[in-house]
Order: structure tokens, then sequence, then C-alpha cells
């Protein structure tokens, strides 16, 4: 039974990276709505109750009962999670007159245990409404800050603390050591959830599982699903069949080098042409929701007829994450934080397949570690993200055969120029991988790609007027998809990669640098 730390969720924005950062010390931890979670057996080492919009005050507060855990094994409540704890247990909470919102100065009275090595004084990041005002009878205050005193408190005899600020975010710099301190030193947690640990651990399961039964499994050339093709392979072998669905809607040469990558790898993979099909289906289809419908029902009907040529297959594999898998809370008000544009809805139940996701508990970054430790090409491992409905939403307006070929172009040279621009000594952190320093801009970068915009502008060229069309740019940085930030590239690359554009394709004579955020923006156009 692998040992775990409970996570409950009571709404906030940040409760996934709470799990994201105890991955981080190679513990493992599952993420519950509070109202959900599924018991507390002997592998849970600790439970963490996270932060949430609301206010405990509230008459229809989140709750959870907590009556066969406090004292019984180490609970640490963030923020909300914090502010229930204290009153629950006859504390007071109330409206808070200071502002607690942004960087404070923790300082911390009573060292050791969960601030055992952290800086007396040490930064973290702060996001309430409410206050603590007294603390429980029998809780002792642990660090205080100058607006807030009750910042951090333990109950005496028992390990259950809380503390009202953000030890997850990146902003609280001596956090992760105050995490550390809980999960491995507090709950005694080992570390052994490693990547090695998670294919040894994974591929006795698969074998069980799926014994010799046939399974398939769509490839994207994406990370998710080659990383869960390799596991598959690995585990039952030539019962494993791929199929990679060309939608004519690829980045340049995309199909045939992907393919060609697959069979380097021992996949057994059928390549599915069905890029004229597509194109006929889209042709006129301006609308980006209608855009998707289509190509995920012509995606459903392709795989399907080359499925069916596979004889007895008993499972279908996909490459879901956990980001996909965790419920949020579901706080009246708060928005789902489920993502509308999954294309391969539907594919399991039509065909009768049963579902295998041997990534279904791991987040992205895991996922690449994963793929590392399998051996698979760091090329592949450290792709960008890429749309399934791919560049039918990074065209807006409607498709044709031209538009895709200048966007291509245009695309084909950006993501070149990415890969070969060496920026080893400006010091960004490689986006797949933020451990170490990324070596070229491809690296630095979380996610590019070029959108081919309806709109024509006046230019000269030599002595000609021309009226052609201008593309932008898109390069974010991020960790989830969930929020990004545009990426700050350096003058000279921008102004190379323009000039090289506008030289190279015909039909554009303009570049337009995208630098909107996420929110409000999202990360593609359409
Ligand atoms: P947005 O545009 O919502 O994108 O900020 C977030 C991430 O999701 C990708 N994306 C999609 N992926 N089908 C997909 O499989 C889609 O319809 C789709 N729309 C956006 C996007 O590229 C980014 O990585």
């Amino acid at each position: 039974m692998t040992e775990k730390i409970i996570i409950l969720d009571f709404g906030s924005q940040v409760t996934q990276l709470i799990g994201r950062r105890l991955r981080e010390l190679n513990v493992y931890c599952e993420i519950y709505p509070y109202n959900k979670c599924p018991g507390i057996d002997g592998s849970v080492r600790g439970v963490i109750l996270s932060g949430s919009p609301c206010s405990v005050r509230d008459a229809n507060a989140p709750d959870v009962d907590l009556s066969s855990v406090k004292g019984k094994i180490p609970i640490l409540g963030i923020c909300y999670g914090a502010q229930l704890l204290s009153y629950k247990y006859g504390g007071e909470v109330r409206g808070s007159l200071a502002r607690e919102y942004g960087r404070a100065m923790l300082n911390v009275v009573r060292p050791g245990g969960l601030f055992d090595g952290v800086s007396p004084r040490s930064q973290v990041w702060m996001s309430h409404g409410d206050t603590i005002s007294a603390l429980p009878e029998g809780a002792q205050v642990l660090a205080s800050t100058d607006d807030v005193e009750f910042a951090a408190f333990k109950f005496d005899g028992e390990d259950t603390y809380g503390v009202q600020f953000h030890p997850e975010v990146y902003h609280s710099l001596e956090g992760l050591r105050m995490l550390s301190n809980f999960a491995l030193n507090i709950c005694g947690c080992e570390a052994g959830w490693t990547p090695a640990s998670f294919v040894e651990s994974s591929l006795q399961e698969l074998k069980e599982k799926l014994g010799d039964d046939k399974v398939i499994l769509g490839l994207s050339g994406g990370v998710d699903s080659t990383v869960a093709a390799v596991l598959l392979n690995k585990a039952v072998g030539s019962n494993l069949t791929c199929i990679f669905v060309n939608n004519g809607l690829l980045r340049k040469n995309e199909y045939e080098s992907v393919l060609e990558s697959y069979k380097g790898m021992g996949l057994n993979v059928i390549g599915a042409d069905a890029s004229e099909d597509f194109l006929a289906a889209l042709a006129g289809v301006t609308d980006p929701e209608q855009k998707r419908k289509v190509i995920g029902r012509l995606f459903v009907e392709t795989f399907e007829k080359y499925a069916g040529s596979i004889e007895n297959a008993r499972w279908l594999g996909q490459g879901t994450i956990y980001p996909d898998v965790i419920e949020s809370a579901g706080i009246p008000g708060i928005a789902s934080k489920i993502k509308s544009h999954h294309n391969v809805g539907g594919l399991p139940e039509k065909m009768h397949l049963k579902i295998v996701e041997p990534l279904r508990m791991l987040f992205k970054d895991e996922v690449r570690r994963v793929g590392r430790a399998l051996g698979i090409k760091d090329e592949l491992v450290g792709r960008h993200p890429f749309p399934g409905p791919s560049l039918a939403i990074r065209i807006i307006g409607d498709i044709t055969k031209e538009k895709l070929d200048v966007l291509r172009e245009a695309d084909d040279i950006f993501i070149r120029s990415l890969r070969a621009y060496d920026c080893s000594s400006m010091g960004f952190p490689s986006a797949a991988d933020p451990s170490r320093m990324a070596s070229n801009l491809y690296d630095a970068v979380w996610q590019a790609g070029v959108i081919l915009l309806p709109i024509k502008s006046v230019g000269v060229m030599g002595d000609e007027r021309t009226y052609k069309n201008a593309v932008a740019l898109r390069a974010v940085v991020s960790t989830d998809a969930m929020t990004a930030d545009w990426f700050r590239f350096p003058y000279d690359f921008l102004s190379k990669i323009s000039e090289d554009i506008i030289n190279k394709v015909p039909g554009v004579n303009r570049v337009v640098y995208d630098i909107s955020s996420k929110p409000p923006s999202t990360i593609e156009w359409e």
C-alpha cells in the first residue's frame, strides 16, 4: 500500500499546487473535494486542509468531520483550513481589518517542528479576508507577521497545525521547507515516490490488469499519449496497437516526423491519414466551437474505422493526467476547473472498450520525468503542448489549404528559431523542468505557436506596395495552462523572427507579438 497524504480541497485556486509541491518532495498525495474523501485508511500519513474562497463564518461554510483523524494523524490546515481548525475547536475568526494579501514577513516564535531549518524571518504569501482573532484553548502560536498574530499555530500534545499563509505558492520562499517538515518529519513519509518507483509499480499493475488482452491507444505526438504508449508497450508488448490520426491540421512535416520517431521507439503504430476528410468537413466553418465539434466527431469516426481492424481489442489506453481527473470542490459561485475542450469524449462509450489510463495520478511535470525514466528522447518529452484541434484554432475564420500552408511556414520558422536560439547564459528556467536552466528558447517557453489573422495590411517590399496578412506570435510560460504569462523574448530574437517570417513566407507582411496573459486572455486565440 503506497503511503500518502490526503489533501481536502475547500475550493482554493491553488489547491493543486499543494499536491504538486508534495510530489516534488517525492511524497505521494491525493486531492479530494472536502466532502468526497473516500476515507482514511492505514496508508494515510497525514491530512492537509486547503484554502477556500469561503468564510468559516458563513452559514453554509464548507466543513468536514475530523473526529477520526484529529489527534491521531497529523493535520495541516492552510489559510481557510487553519481558520476552520481554529473555529471548530473553540477559537475565534472575524473579518480582517488589516490588508492580509500579498507578501508578508513571518516571525517564527517557536522554531523547530514545522519551522525546522526555516529562517527566523521568512517571506510568506497571504491571501485572506478573515483572520483568527483567538486561538482555541490548548493551541499555541508558532509564528506571527506584523498584521497577523496567529499566522501559524499548533495544538498542544498533537500534530495538528494551522498556517494562515500559503506555503505552497512560490512567493512563500521557504514554504517548501515547511511542507517538507510536515510531510517527512511530522507525518513520517519516506519520500519514495520517484519516477523509477512509479514505473516499476505501474508496470506490475498494468500487467496484472491487462494480462494477454489487446489494447488500442490514440497517439497525438504529445508528451502524455507518448509516455502512456511507452509504458503500456513495456507492460503488454505487441498487444498494444497505437493509432496516430492525421487530421490535416498538423504542423509542417509533423505527421511524417512523429510517425518516424515512434517507429524508432519500437511502438506498433498505424498512421491514419484522414486529412482530406477533415479539410472537407471544415470548409466554411468559422465558429471556434463548431470547428472543435467537427474535428472531434471526425476524430472519433477515423479512430473507430482504424481500430475496427484490430480484432478482439478489449482496452482503450488514454493519456489522461491528474489535473483532468481532480474534481474541484464545486463550491457554488466558483467556476469549475474542468475545461470544455477535451475533444476525445465519446470514444469509449461507443466502442465498448474498457479504459486504462496509466498516467491518471500524475501531474504534467511528473509525466515528463516518468518519460525520461522510460528512456524517451528529450525531443519528445520536452515537446510543447499542442491543442487537439491543431492549427484549425490558430486560423481565425474559415480554414483553407492555402491558409494552412501560410501558417505552417510561419509556424515552422518560429519553432525552428526558438530551438536555434542559445539562451543558456540568460538565466531562463526550462519550462519542462524548472530545476534546470533552459539551453534554448524552445526549452524556456512552455508553449508557442503562430496565429494567422484575418487582417490584411499595407506594406512595402522593394518598390512594391503589398497588401497581405498579419500573423501573431504567441509564446507563454505556464505550469498547467490554467494561468499563463507572455514570454519576455530578447528584442534581437523578435526582430530576427519578424524579418525571417516576412521575407520567407509569401502572403505575410506583418508580424505582431501577443503580450496578453491568462487570465484575462487565453493561450489560444480561439
Ligand atoms: P486556452 O486557450 O484555454 O488553452 O488557454 C489551454 C491549453 O489547452 C490547449 N487547448 C486545447 N487542447 N483541445 C485540446 O486538446 C482543445 O480544443 C484545446 N483548446 C486549447 C491549449 O493549446 C493550451 O495548451
